[in-house]
């Protein structure tokens, strides 16, 4: 089963209407929504929108280890997480798909760990490479067989929101050498590797970060949302029976 991890402007997904919604628990808390389980065109498919069904919970109220738990738990092997981010590089224009190959984390305060607990020993996670490679070549294969314009690589600045950046903190994460930035990055791949979960993000370029051209980032965002959300779904299409042969 290939769980998909659904962000802003990915909340809910017509082509997975009717599916089964499968209501559970885990050790730490309720996932944000029941997940979404069927089938795609013969492939097992669950889905949780990160936000919760109505998008009501902000980055860093998320409970990021409930959502990876409950994917596991459904029976998930690999996930593709949806994230809507802003760029940072001049280069990279909203509407832009990104397939980001490293993670710089400036979260704070998050459950950012299954390992925090006293009754184990310390454990620790290599995360050298923070997203899957197999899962990253199924998503770039499935966008050059279909023609979609994907961006391979990048670095994502994981921020902790939920307000936009300043246009200060925006020339520090580029001085750091991030290419886009987004809020929800962190701790959700630490967390998907500490499970052994193949884990990669497709990320949508909804607006150009703080400072770096738009007069409003918040209508730069509604504007490219919908038609980028889109493609990401004709990619998710294209890309999903090449993961499930994959992983
Ligand atoms: N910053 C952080 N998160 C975002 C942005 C941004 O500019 N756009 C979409 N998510």
């Amino acid at each position: 089963m290939i769980a998909i991890i659904g962000g802003s402007g990915l909340d809910h997904w017509s082509r997975l209407d009717g599916f089964a919604p499968t209501t559970l628990t885990t050790p730490f808390g309720d996932p944000a929504a029941p997940l979404l389980c069927g089938d795609i065109d013969g492939v097992a498919v669950c889905f949780l929108p990160r936000h919760g069904a109505d998008h009501t919970l902000p980055p860093h109220r998320i409970n990021y280890r409930a959502n990876l738990w409950a994917c596991k738990t459904v029976g998930a092997r690999a996930i593709v997480a949806v994230a809507t981010v802003g760029a940072i590089s001049a280069h990279i224009g909203p509407g832009t798909l990104v397939l980001p190959d490293q993670i710089i984390d400036y979260t704070s305060g998050r459950e950012a760990s299954f390992f925090d607990g006293t009754d184990q020993t310390v454990q620790h996670v290599e995360f050298t490479e923070p997203y899957d490679a197999v899962v990253r070549k199924a998503l770039h294969d499935a966008a050059v067989a279909s023609g979609v314009d994907l961006r391979d690589g990048g670095t994502y600045a994981a921020t902790q929101g939920p307000r936009l950046e300043t246009r200060a903190e925006i020339d520090r994460l580029e001085r750091d050498g991030c290419h886009i930035v987004g809020m929800t990055g962190m701790p959700e791949a630490a967390l998907a590797r500490e499970l052994a979960l193949p884990y990669a993000c497709l990320a949508l370029v909804a607006n150009r970060a703080a400072g770096r051209g738009s007069s409003s980032l918040l209508a730069e965002i509604e504007q490219h949302l919908a038609s980028g959300i889109a493609c990401a779904q004709s990619l998710l299409l294209e890309a999903l029976p090449q993961l499930a042969g994959r992983v």
